[in-house]
């Protein structure tokens, strides 16, 4: 395959020479270009590349403004003639070394291959405490609502062009992966270990700013899939869910006789079913694979799912009463939004998850 190595540069001249010189190392034997994407370093950073490009393949986009980190990897994009494309930090972090393996990764079939902190093997050396906090932070948010991968915060990762090819990308600030984790187009996807080195020379040019850009760049991305829509509809169905479950335990205990335990056993059981039934034909009708044998393991998994959802409440219920001394009615609330967010996140990744509906 053909590789494009896109870098996005702001004062990084540095870094540079060392940079292209580590990845010609690396990539020896291999096809490939590397697109520097400069907004007019003030340092000159531009200036560097185009010397260098007279002793290694660079190619240099020279952009008047400063438009920012993301941008400037779509415009990579777009002047890239590999169909592999590779992104990656100018500053050293991202070590050279690990390309390879990203590329062999993509070779072998992956559509996405991910430098990744955060699986075994990964990680960080030289952040600080704050830095380490956002970032796990940030991914957490993420993985909460918009995927599966250990990393999407990486800047450095591979993929085969036609992942990106029809998608309307236009990330704000910083996050280009989780951009193209949303709206691209594959199947595989590939995360690989590596160290995030501490910058050696020059500064981070992230700045507060971009937490911000980061959050409303989420949301935006929620609206893309979705996202609030559906979590909306959940919500409703719960607290539906909710009112079954009460007043089926007041028929059944008060009027009807049954013993307390019992009559809340199937309660509950009435209002996971009812929930069940209502989040297949509403909050997920887009998820369901056909026939019968499939709807019932959706319902068997909603009864272990949802099942495991009323024990997480009563757990936090216990331990915030019994070890934190809160009023039991405020720790139910707690275990109440703790058995939603469990509810929801099995909805999306086992019961109804996308794979479950291959065409
Ligand atoms: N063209 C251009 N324009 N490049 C930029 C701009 C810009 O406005 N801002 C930053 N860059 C370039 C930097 O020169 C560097 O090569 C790269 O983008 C990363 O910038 P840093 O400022 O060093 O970012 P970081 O180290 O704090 O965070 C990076 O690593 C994280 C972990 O992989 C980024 O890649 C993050 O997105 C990533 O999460
Ligand atoms: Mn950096």
């Amino acid at each position: 395959m053909k590789v494009s190595i896109i870098v996005p540069t702001y004062n990084e001249r540095e870094n540079l020479e060392i940079l292209v010189k580590r990845i010609s190392s690396s990539l020896r034997g291999e096809e490939y270009e590397v697109i520097v994407v400069d907004d007019n370093s003030p340092d000159g950073t531009w200036k560097l590349a185009q010397e260098l490009s007279r002793f290694y393949p660079i190619k240099l986009i020279r952009r008047e403004e400063r438009k920012g980190l993301a941008s400037a990897v779509i415009d990579g994009f777009s002047h890239a003639t590999g169909n592999c494309l590779v992104v990656m930090d100018a500053d050293l972090q991202h070590p050279p070394e690990v390309i390879p393996r990203l590329i062999e990764a993509v070779e072998g079939g992956a559509d996405l291959a991910i430098a990744s902190r955060y699986i075994k093997g990964g990680g960080v050396r030289g952040w600080p405490f704050f830095r380490r906090l956002i970032s796990r932070g940030a991914t957490w948010l993420a993985r909460l609502f918009l995927t599966s991968v250990k990393d999407p915060m990486s800047g450095f990762f591979a993929l085969r062009k036609e992942v990106i090819e029809g998608a309307d990308l236009r990330p704000k600030g910083y996050k280009i992966l989780l951009e193209v984790l949303v709206k691209g187009r594959y199947s595989r996807v590939v995360e690989i270990p590596y160290i995030f080195e501490p910058r050696k020379i020059g500064r981070s040019k992230l700045k507060g700013k971009h937490y911000v850009e980061y959050l409303e760049h989420l949301i935006s991305l929620m609206r893309y899939k979705g996202k609030p829509q559906r979590l909306l509809k959940f919500a409703v169905v719960g607290a539906f869910g909710v009112l079954v479950n009460e007043g089926l335990l007041f028929v059944l205990s008060e009027l009807m006789g049954t013993h307390y335990l019992l009559s809340a056993f199937l309660s509950i059981e009435c209002s996971i079913l009812s929930n069940f039934i209502l989040n297949d034909l509403w909050t997920f009708k887009d998820r369901g694979h056909p026939g019968i044998r499939s709807f019932l393991k959706r319902a068997i998994k909603s009864n272990i799912g949802f099942g495991a959802g009323v024990f997480i409440n009563l757990l936090v219920l216990f331990m915030l009463t019994e070890l934190m001394g809160l009023h039991y009615l405020i720790s139910n609330l707690l275990g109440i939004a703790a058995a939603f967010i469990w509810n929801f996140l099995i909805g999306v990744r086992w019961i109804w998850r996308k794979n479950n509906y291959k065409h």
